[in-house]
């Protein structure tokens, strides 16, 4: 069979292709309303935050423009860092984390906006900023689309982070339940895009914790049951199992979990 020519490849393509494979569903905003909470608890003490920061080396007189924010992950750190923050996800209860949580550190530069990746960004006044971020928020059906859109909406920047192969998900905890893992596509055909779209990406790459502290072995359990869509009772106890097998006791009665596949984070920049 001829091989294709590199310029022939249609990267958005590809990548829709890839995501109609993947074994997990994609969320809605009731989903991500569902998820907020745990997910802002799990995020509070992540190394990611620190890493992402460490990375963007954020100025004071930048405005930044957070696109799928959360709980507050990035914008709120940011907002002790820089001039103003806008704020924007379709879960609205992702922004009342946000807020109450801004409220409560006394920050008054973030403006929230209750829109998604579809919205007509211009009617809702969001103009450029300087900075244009969208951190482990860009599971959307056209990629092509989203990168123009963050890219309209940047003067000096557009920085976005991408899952590294599996990503979150950990393959052996797949195995272990007997479940095929298909992770949909990662940031390999970002990267390509990009480059077909003109722009000249600046990859790095940010590697979580290794070990993972929980206080009981429901709480770590609990950690790895968002993976799995409606598990049956077989598949649930060998989850527990597995899960068991890979932590230890701390000499404080809190649980150890070493991870053999760390989640690793692509941190993509390129010039708009
Ligand atoms: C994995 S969380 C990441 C949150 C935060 N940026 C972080 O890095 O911790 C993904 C976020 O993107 C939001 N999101 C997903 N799809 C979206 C869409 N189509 N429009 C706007 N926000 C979206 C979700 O509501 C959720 O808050």
């Amino acid at each position: 069979m001829q091989q294709p020519r590199f310029e022939e490849l249609d990267w958005n393509l590809m990548y829709q292709r890839a995501r109609q494979e993947k074994s997990w569903k994609s969320k809605g905003a009731a989903d991500w309303d569902r998820k907020a909470d745990s997910f802002a608890e799990r995020t509070e003490r992540s190394v990611y935050t620190e890493k992402f920061l460490a990375l963007l080396r954020p100025r004071k007189n930048w405005s930044v423009l957070d696109v799928g924010c959360g709980p507050g992950t990035l914008a709120l750190p940011l907002a002790r860092r820089v001039e103003r923050v806008t704020a924007l996800d379709f879960s609205g209860r992702m922004l009342d984390i946000l807020k109450e949580r801004a409220a409560r550190a006394h920050l008054g530069n973030i403006t929230t906006c209750h829109a998604g990746w579809g919205d007509d960004w211009q009617t809702l006044g969001i103009g450029r900023h300087d900075i244009a971020i969208a951190s482990r928020s860009l599971a959307v059906a056209d990629l092509g689309a989203a990168l123009e859109q963050l890219s309209r909406h940047a003067r000096c920047r557009v920085v976005i982070t991408d899952r590294v192969r599996h990503g979150p998900f950990d393959p052996d905890a797949f195995a272990a339940v007997g479940r095929l893992l298909q992770p949909g596509p990662d940031f390999i055909y970002t990267v390509n895009l990009l480059y077909r779209m003109g722009y000249l990406p600046t990859v790095e790459y940010i590697v979580l914790e290794e070990e993972m502290v929980y206080r009981s072995l429901e709480d770590a359990v609990e950690s790895y049951r968002w993976m799995f869509r409606d598990l049956r009772a077989e598949e649930e106890k060998r989850l527990q199992k597995y899960v068991r097998s890979i932590t230890t006791s701390a000499d404080n009665g809190s649980l150890v979990l070493r991870r053999i596949h760390v989640p690793t984070w692509a941190f993509i920049s390129w010039r708009p």
